[in-house]
């Protein structure tokens, strides 16, 4: 396993270290190749992503990811922002399938903010459509009218553009993941995710879904408008099964998706290209309020850790045993603040991935 590994800002390093503790004690063997990437990049290579950052990204087999975005480089051009970092990676890793699992806990039932009845045993899979959209689309940028009215620009705008290719492959891993989903008892539903009322984009969007359907025929499949879809994902979270959408979409109801676990600290993700090279990377953002502070839940990245080994690197059985040591660890009652409840034991993030590394050889 060749893996390059990105901390970025913030929380990143902290929650990033961690996860390298526990693949470590999966496999001594692991080679691992660390690079500065988002505002640590800017600050000392003056850009978010710089070409020596690209090449160790893209010559590794996959990517672990912890976080970028630090406000002090909010001012800064668009294109030196830290988010250009993660953009720039997806575009020129071609990383256009992006898994965003919501598992709801049992331990961490009362994190939720919904009803326990509304959200226990909550597990669907947001699958995120990650290079096009109105994320990628051109043209865009700002422009003066004609007469000249205002001294600068005063129109901006962007382009919401979806090719066949693009619709079909992102549908093909929704179908995929449904499959796989029902022969191990979910229900076997895509829910595909569009504004075909309104957009000329997402119509076509919703043909050619339901065009790729065909090929799929022991898979539900259902569309919804977003604003919908929004509404339903608090409603009756438990009704989905596998949620399919755009770029723009599907940042939103990920977001949604993920606060209704309550538990943002905890959820993985997996960016994926063509061939299952993939970023992996914790739902979450940088947290620059609880950088260095030791108190950072690093379970999201240590279980972004298990889906590198289960999608890229097709050990299941290893990703099986990170997911089960972090479920131990759980069970024990240890929490990072962001999870803390009654009668639990508060840990920080060095002791949570200690205690997970603990739990992985106690297995063995
Ligand atoms: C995400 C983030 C990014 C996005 C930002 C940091 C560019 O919100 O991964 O969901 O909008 O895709
Ligand atoms: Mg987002």
């Amino acid at each position: 396993m060749n893996i390059a590994i990105l901390p970025g800002d913030g929380i990143g390093p902290e929650i990033v270290a961690e996860a390298v503790k526990v693949l470590y004690a999966l496999d001594e063997s692991v080679a691992l190749e660390t690079a500065e990437v988002g505002g640590a990049a800017y600050a000392v290579r003056g850009h978010p992503l710089p070409e020596s950052t690209l090449r160790i990204a893209k010559d590794a087999d996959a990517i672990l990811f912890g976080a970028v975005g630090d406000r002090r480089f909010d001012a800064l051009p668009r294109a030196l922002r830290p988010e250009q970092a993660i953009l720039g990676l997806r575009r020129e890793l071609g990383l256009f399938a992006n898994l965003r699992p919501a598992i709801l806990y049992p331990e961490l039932a009362d994190a939720s903010s919904l009803k326990p009845e509304v959200v226990a045993g909550l597990d669907i899979l947001i699958v995120r459509e990650l290079t096009g959209d109105i994320y990628f689309g051109q043209p865009r940028g700002r422009r003066a009218s004609p007469d000249g009215a205002f001294a600068g620009a005063d129109e901006a705008f962007d382009t919401m553009r979806y090719t066949r290719p693009e619709i079909e492959r992102i549908a093909r891993v929704a179908f995929e993941a449904a499959t796989k989903r029902k022969a191990a008892g979910h229900a076997g539903r895509v829910t595909s995710v569009d504004k075909a009322n309104v957009l000329e984009t997402f119509q076509f969007w919703r043909d050619v879904v339901t065009e790729v359907h065909a090929d799929y025929p022991d898979v539900a499949l259902d569309h919804l408008y977003v604003d919908n879809a929004a509404m339903q994902l608090v409603r009756a979270p438990k009704d989905f099964d596998v949620l399919v959408t755009g770029n723009m979409f599907g940042d939103i109801l990920s977001d949604e998706a993920a606060m209704l676990t309550g538990s943002i600290g905890m959820l993985p993700s997996a960016s994926l290209d063509a061939a299952s090279k993939g970023l992996y990377e914790p739902s979450h953002g940088s947290a620059p309020d609880l950088a260095g502070k030791g108190v950072a839940n690093p379970l999201a990245t240590i279980l972004s850790a298990a889906m590198m080994l289960r999608y890229t690197f097709g050990n299941v059985g290893a990703a099986e045993r990170i997911e089960g040591a972090v479920r131990a660890v759980l069970a024990r009652g240890l929490r990072t603040a962001d999870i803390a409840s009654k009668g639990t034991t508060s840990v920080g993030t060095k002791a949570m991935g200690d205690a997970v590394v603990a739990a992985l050889r106690a297995a063995r």
